[in-house]
């Protein structure tokens, strides 16, 4: 009897009858393999093996495989990554990584990376130490180096190897972006010299091998044309991409970033240099970003997004969720018809229901150019979009109803409307459907009243754009069950979206934290301020867009509604500011009408509207009303406050989790690891003693949450108080 696999012996080494050395890595402990530092050990072991094979003759080549189905590698470990703290221990990880990459690249054999399915990170910098590389045309093969999203660069020879292999311009769309890249492409690039059939990949992957040995040298490398190699290949070219990729960079995340920018410097500083030198290079560079705040962060948060990838929403192990294969959606409008989209694309059939023909039309005309784009951008073929769109269909009636798993109801912001809504679709679906409201301001449990089933019933609250904004809240009821909330938690993830558990409380978490943010926004305005000054600060701290843009692009009229709804419910500290009430009756209605803040023309924007600030009722703007450091703690402070009240009132129960919501719903710089994060790097004191001076300044609104002076009392930080 064969004894069980050990997590010692991977990888694997065999040689076969024909003289091919095959190194497997199959973790048995893990559904992906992972370079820990005991797989890399291993393979320090293995390779010196195929080693004394080849130098004895009993090897020709040597392929590096994975077991795994559909996965070659996943890189390297993110939990050691983010455990380094030091300097002279992160320099001294990556020189042995490079070390054992190093002996893979001498071997004195043909070597050849055979990659089927995901292969990131440290799994690309192995493959690129191999002398070939061969991918399979199955779909599921991605590859991509995507170090730089985690604060980090490739270091164990990826930054060395890649601009070598398949030129400056295109190592930089991997090396920049971490994007990932399907077989077709690995093979245009010259990353791969040949894509072979994933259904007898392994048995062809050793005919090509053989004929390596057999014929020299493998496949030609693609020609790059004159062009391409003036740009990639001499001193000037390289200058001119080098430097048209830094202003891409900082157009699209300004200096906030380290590592881009180092990644970028490398690839100047080491043009013509040795490998050796670029490996130096690369050590020397990355253990700095690996040391440093934004990688840490940066880590954090994809922690806190695996975290949620994983999870259930629930603490009972036990639970399961129901499965989903028919949805329906209540009301066909810019919301419905975008959660409709969405659970076609997901596989999902899904059923519209409207009382306006024209707004079913709308929300089929909806999906249907969502897919066309998909189809453009060579997400989909036009057969898969054309299948999808085939699950989306609608009408008046209820029909289709008596077969959904999952309702989400999508009709205008009004209880009794939606009450009456609800409790006739519990009259139609089935037993076990799960009813969930996407309401934004309403209450979930006010809803419940009138449900037979109000276990069955819950809030998921998508964000606009549907397709494109991550979070989901999962608004769990007084009364919602476990099983639901697990079931609209799966869904959401079935749909690719981050679901985030919160407690029904007006604004849920994201609008409540935002609501005195925007409102701080017009505040400022009225205290002198530019629009282009509010919105800039805002963006210096790192946020995607200012608050006064943010409002254009909600939706002046959704923005007012749901900023009354919270002062009703919160008063006096979420009392709307005077200029955004002005602007809200003002007939402006943002980006949608053409005019907010900005205007826009044909959807373009086309700058600040310096009309609007006689709409507003401020004074024209005075430079330097308010000092810069100001206008930023006026924009931080009460987001951090409110975050405080939410942790006390349960609902949400902890700092990652209103972290992950405020990063995947606000687009909260990431770099900043989170908003409680953040907070906690001045420590709840530091934060108390800020919101204290602008209490003082400037009054009630700025009153310290109870649990902010409690936790600066106690010495405890936010994550020390709510971490897990
Ligand atoms: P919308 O006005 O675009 O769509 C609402 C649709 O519901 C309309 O097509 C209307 O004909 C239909 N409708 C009204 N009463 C109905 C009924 N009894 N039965 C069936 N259909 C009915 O509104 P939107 O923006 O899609 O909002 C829908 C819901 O989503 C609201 O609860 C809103 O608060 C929420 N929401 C909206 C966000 C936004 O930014 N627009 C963001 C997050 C949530």
């Amino acid at each position: 009897m064969e004894s069980p696999r050990q997590a010692a012996d991977n990888p694997t080494f065999e040689v076969d009858a024909r003289g091919i050395g095959w190194i497997v890595f199959d973790d048995p402990e893990r559904k992906l393999n992972v370079l820990t530092e005991d797989v890399m050990r291993r393979l320090a072991r293995v390779v010196e093996s195929a080693r004394e094979a080849a130098l004895q003759g009993r090897v020709r080549v040597v392929v590096v495989r994975s077991g795994k189905p559909d996965s070659f590698l996943a890189g390297a470990d993110v939990e050691a990554i983010a455990a380094v703290e030091d300097l002279a221990d992160a320099e001294r990880k990556i020189r042995v990584g490079q070390a054992i990459f190093g002996e893979v690249e001498k071997l004195p054999v043909p070597t050849v990376a055979a990659i089927h399915g995901t292969c990131l990170g440290g799994g690309v910098e192995l493959a690129l130490a191999c002398r070939h590389r061969v991918v399979s045309d199955s779909p599921k093969t991605r590859i991509g180096l995507p170090e730089v999203t985690l604060g980090i660069l490739p270091a164990w020879g990826g930054t060395t190897r890649l601009p070598r292999l398949v030129g400056l311009r295109a190592s930089l769309e991997l090396l920049l972006t971490g994007k990932l890249v399907d077989a077709r492409a690995a093979r245009k690039i010259g990353f791969a010299g040949e894509i072979l059939p994933a259904a007898s990949f392994f048995e062809r992957v050793a005919e090509h091998a053989l004929a390596i040995v057999r014929d020299g040298s493998g496949t030609a490398r693609p020609r790059r044309g004159v062009l391409g190699r003036l740009l990639d290949d001499t001193g000037p070219g390289r200058r001119v991409v080098l430097a048209a990729a830094k202003k891409r960079v900082r157009a699209r995340t300004g200096t906030h970033y380290p590592a881009p920018l180092r990644i970028l410097e490398i690839l100047k500083a080491t043009a013509g240099s040795s490998p050796d030198a670029t490996l130096d290079a690369e050590a020397a560079a990355c253990s700095e970003l690996l040391v440093g705040t934004v990688s840490k962060n940066l880590m954090h948060v994809f922690r806190l997004r695996e975290a949620a990838r994983k999870g259930t929403g629930v603490d009972d192990a036990t639970v399961r969720p129901a499965s989903v294969a028919n949805a329906a959606v209540i009301g066909a409008g810019v919301m419905g018809g975008g959660i409709a989209q969405l659970a076609a694309a997901g596989g999902v059939r899904v059923r519209m229901k409207d009382v306006r023909h024209e707004a079913v039309a709308g929300g089929l005309a909806h999906a249907k150019s969502l897919f066309d784009g998909a189809v453009e951008r060579r997400k989909l073929t036009r057969r898969e979009a054309a299948q999808r769109m085939d699950l989306v269909s609608g009408g008046l009636d209820w029909a289709g109803f008596g077969a959904a798993d999952l309702v989400v109801e999508a009709i205008v912001e009004k209880l009794a409307a939606k009450r009456a809504v609800l409790a006739e679709a519990e009259g139609v679906v089935p037993e076990a459907c799960v009813l969930a409201t996407n309401t934004s301001s309403l209450s979930v449990d006010a809803m419940a009243e009138v449900l037979r089933r109000p276990e069955r019933f819950c809030g998921m609250h998508f964000f606009n754009p549907v397709h494109r904004m991550p979070l989901v809240e999962v608004v769990r009821g007084r009364r919602t069950s476990d099983r639901t909330v697990a079931t609209a938690y799966a869904f959401a993830l079935a749909m690719g979206k981050v679901p985030v558990v919160v407690r029904d409380g007006p604004g849920f978490l994201v609008n409540r934290i935002l609501a005195p943010y925007l409102n701080e926004a017009g505040r400022l305005l009225g205290d002198g301020l530019s629009i282009q000054e509010v919105d800039r600060a805002a963006k210096d701290f790192g946020m995607p867009m200012g608050p006064l843009r943010l409002v254009d692009e909600v939706g002046v009229d959704v923005s007012t509604h749901a900023g009354a709804v919270l002062a009703e419910a919160f008063g006096e500290r979420m009392a709307p500011a005077p200029a955004l009430v002005a602007l809200g009756s003002s007939g402006r209605l943002g980006r949608k009408g053409g005019r907010g803040f900005y205007r826009y023309e044909d959807g373009e924007d086309a700058g600040v509207d310096p009309t609007v600030y006689d709409d507003l009722g401020v004074q024209p703007p005075r430079r330097g009303a308010v000092g810069p450091e100001e206008i930023g703690r006026r924009l931080v402070v009460p987001m951090i406050n409110e975050a405080a009240r939410i942790l006390a009132d349960g609902i949400v129960r902890s700092a990652s989790a209103l972290d992950l919501a405020m990063i995947m719903g606000t687009g909260f710089p990431p770099f900043r690891g989170g908003l409680l994060r953040f907070a906690d790097t001045m420590h709840p004191r530091g934060v108390l003693d800020r919101t204290l001076e602008l209490h003082d300044k400037h009054g009630a609104r700025f009153a310290p949450a109870p649990l902010l002076q409690e936790l600066a009392r106690d010495n405890m930080t936010f994550y020390d108080a709510f971490g897990a």
